[in-house]
C-alpha cells in the first residue's frame, strides 16, 4: 500500500472564492480584481521561493498577507485592516473541486494512507480541511512548517515520508502545480501531475509518473 500526498490549495480545494473575496470587499472593476487576484497569487509564491532560497522562513499566513499588502500597495489601495483580514479569511473558506472527497474516501478504503502535504501552516489547513469537509478523509496532515522551509525544497517531502512511517519511493505527491510535482519526483517520491490547464511538461526535474485531468483521475494511476 502506498501513501499519498495531496497538495491543498488549487488541488484539492479551489482558490477561486478568494476572487469573490476581493470583489466583496474591494470596490474595484473586474479587471482590476483579476489583476489584484494574478499579482497576490505570483507574489507569494515568489515570496515561498525567495524566501526557501535565502534560507529564511515566515509562516504561510504571513507570506500571504505580505503579497495581499504588496498587490494592495502595487494598485494604490489601501482597504483598513478589518477589510484585510476578511480577504484573507477567503482562504480558510474553500471549496474542495468535485470528486476530491470522494477520492480520498475510495483510496482511503483501498487501504492507502491518505495525507495533505501543503506549503500552508497548520492553523491554516486544519481550519480549511474541517470547513471543507475533507478532515474525515485524511491520516494526516502535513504542514511544511514542521521543517520551516517550502516546497519544493526536499526536505518537505522527506519530511512527509517520515511522518507517514513509509519509504520515499512508496509516497505519491498529487499536486496540480508542475513546480510541486517536479519538486517530490527530485526527492524520490512517486508523482501525479493533476493537468486541469493543459499546461507542457516542465523541461527541468525528474518528469512526471502520471498525468491525470482532475483530481478522480488519480484513482486509476496509483496501484
Ligand atoms: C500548497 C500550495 C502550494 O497547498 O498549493 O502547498
Amino acid at each position: 500500500m502506498a501513501a499519498i500526498c495531496f497538495d491543498m490549495y488549487g488541488t484539492l480545494c479551489n482558490t477561486g472564492v478568494v476572487v469573490d473575496r476581493l470583489v466583496e470587499e474591494l470596490e474595484v472593476s473586474e479587471a482590476l480584481v483579476t489583476q489584484l487576484d494574478t499579482s497576490w497569487r505570483t507574489k507569494q509564491l515568489e515570496y515561498t521561493f525567495q524566501l526557501g532560497l535565502m534560507d529564511e522562513y515566515e509562516p504561510f499566513w504571513q507570506v500571504t498577507r505580505d503579497a495581499l499588502d504588496f498587490t494592495l500597495a502595487r494598485y494604490d489601495l489601501d482597504p483598513d485592516n478589518e477589510t484585510r483580514l476578511r480577504i484573507m479569511a477567503g482562504y480558510e473558506a474553500l471549496s474542495p473541486f468535485p470528486g476530491a472527497i470522494d477520492t480520498l474516501a475510495e483510496l482511503q478504503d483501498a487501504g492507502h494512507t491518505v495525507a495533505v502535504l501543503s506549503n500552508g501552516n497548520p492553523a491554516m489547513l486544519e481550519s480549511l480541511a474541517d470547513e471543507a469537509g475533507l478532515s474525515n478523509h485524511l491520516d494526516a496532515i502535513i504542514s511544511a512548517d514542521e521543517v520551516e522551509t517550502y516546497k519544493p525544497a526536499a526536505a518537505v517531502y522527506e519530511n512527509a515520508a517520515a511522518r507517514l512511517d513509509t519509504p520515499i519511493e512508496d509516497c505519491w505527491l498529487v499536486s496540480a502545480n508542475a513546480w510541486d510535482v517536479t519538486g517530490a519526483g527530485n526527492a524520490g517520491m512517486q508523482t501525479c501531475w493533476v493537468n486541469r490547464i493543459h499546461d507542457p511538461h516542465e523541461r527541468i526535474g525528474p518528469g512526471v509518473d502520471a498525468v491525470v485531468p482532475d483530481v478522480p483521475g488519480v484513482l486509476a494511476e496509483v496501484p
